[in-house]
């Protein structure tokens, strides 16, 4: 707002002071002046009184062809329709201001994109008008249209990309996989008579089988963005139930373990989601220990703050897998749950494993923590908020 210094200019002023009753004229050239802006008021009703320069450039229209035409002219037969015009006039007469993006029409039926403010104009207590200002934006909206499409293509073409390297990788994968399969099966019919031989060889199928299953699993959850189902469970029970499972995936080179946490609160989560992200723990920490060692699971309750900062302190529940295995690279650390990121060969990491365990911590609600040491052991925490509060 402007206000008027009562008191005149103390050094000499070579221009003539303009008498007052000049101020409204000076304030119209102001108006009529600006030509970036359509100015012009409304009486109550919403018919035009007064128009600017820049309502005829933005616009097309002549001062006399519009003044005492209703505004709604200027809007698209849709928005008519849908009453945007007389909505505009009474949210600016409640709220003291109606500010809005849109499609109007110029006088020759063409569309440009208006920024459009409206504000009430009181004359004690009773409203005599509107001012409205419009601001042609089709330019700028435009540019921000294509930079959106510029974005897309090139989410397009990173997203085609990784397809194109998940697709080498996972065939790799399954190639060595099914050889595994069918060169045991072609060893037993030849070893049938020796059990031992057959036993170790029935055992190294299976497993391979199992990782061809949870690839496909991973592949699902990368495909849907991972759709959860997530209902109140509690982890301990989880993890009973999928011991074999969990028991087969690590080998017997290994030793593993449960250390579960007495009366855990329940957490919301997808069960088989869940059961996807521990194999990928297990599987991670058992390529790390190729001469053996251990893996424990240990589960507990924790009073503990998000990774965001000032993340409030919320009861988590947490689930760790922690191994004596090779450990990670700072490097590494820094970008393990990258999805694609692997250190492995050819056919032994697609890089997904981690990231799908990172996608259904954050989906939960929760998070991961990381942690580890070259030569000393890993271990991988999901932290999931308790349910229901
Ligand atoms: N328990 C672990 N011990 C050592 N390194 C690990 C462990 N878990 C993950 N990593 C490292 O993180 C990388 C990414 O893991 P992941 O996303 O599961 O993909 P992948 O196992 O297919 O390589 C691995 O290649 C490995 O370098
Ligand atoms: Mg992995």
């Amino acid at each position: 707002m402007t206000t008027l210094d009562s008191t005149p200019p103390a050094v000499s002023n070579t221009r003539p002071t303009a008498p007052l009753s000049d101020d409204g004229q000076l304030f119209r050239l102001l108006v009529q002046g600006v030509t970036d802006y359509a100015i012009y008021m409304l009486d109550p009703d919403g018919i035009i009184c007064n128009w600017n320069a820049g309502g005829r450039r933005i616009k097309g229209y002549e001062e006399s062809e519009v003044i005492g035409q209703h505004f709604s002219r200027f809007y698209t037969e849709a928005d008519r329709i849908a009453g945007l015009p007389a909505h505009a006039l009474e949210v600016a007469r409640l709220h003291g201001r109606y500010e809005k993006e849109g499609w109007r029409l110029r006088k020759d039926g063409s569309h440009f994109w208006a920024c459009e403010v409206i504000d009430p104009i009181w004359q004690h207590d009773r409203l005599i008008g509107f001012a409205k200002i419009t601001r042609d934006m089709t330019e700028q909206h435009e540019a921000e249209l294509r930079l959106e499409e510029a974005r897309r293509a090139l989410a397009q073409a990173q997203k085609i990309e990784a397809v194109g390297k998940l697709t080498l990788g996972l065939s790799h994968d399954f190639n060595n996989l099914l050889s595994v399969i069918v060169n045991s099966l072609d060893l037993i019919v030849v070893h049938r008579q020796d059990a031992a031989r057959t036993s170790a060889l029935v055992e190294g199928a299976l497993r391979a089988a199992e990782r061809g299953s949870q690839l496909t699993r991973q592949l699902l959850a990368f495909a849907r963005g991972q759709e959860l189902a997530p209902e109140a469970h509690d982890l301990n029970a989880l993890l009973l139930r999928s011991r074999e499972l969990f028991l087969r995936s690590c080998g017997s080179t290994v030793c593993f373990e449960y250390e579960l946490g007495q009366a855990l609160p329940e957490v919301l989560i997808d069960g088989v989601q869940f059961e996807a992200a521990i194999l990928n723990l297990l599987v991670n920490s058992r390529d790390a220990m190729p001469q053996g060692g251990r893996i424990v699971i240990v589960t507990e309750a924790r009073r503990m703050a998000g990774p965001l900062p000032d993340a409030p302190l919320r009861n988590h529940v947490t689930v760790k897998v922690a191994d004596t295995g090779a450990g990670m690279s700072e490097e590494a650390l820094q970008r393990a749950v990258e999805p694609f990121f692997t250190t492995k060969d050819v056919g032994k990491g697609s890089g997904l494993g981690l990231s799908q365990v990172h996608g259904f911590a954050a989906q939960s609600g929760g998070f991961l923590q990381l942690e580890s040491r070259p030569g000393v052991g890993t271990s991988v925490s999901i932290c999931l908020p308790v349910a229901g509060e």
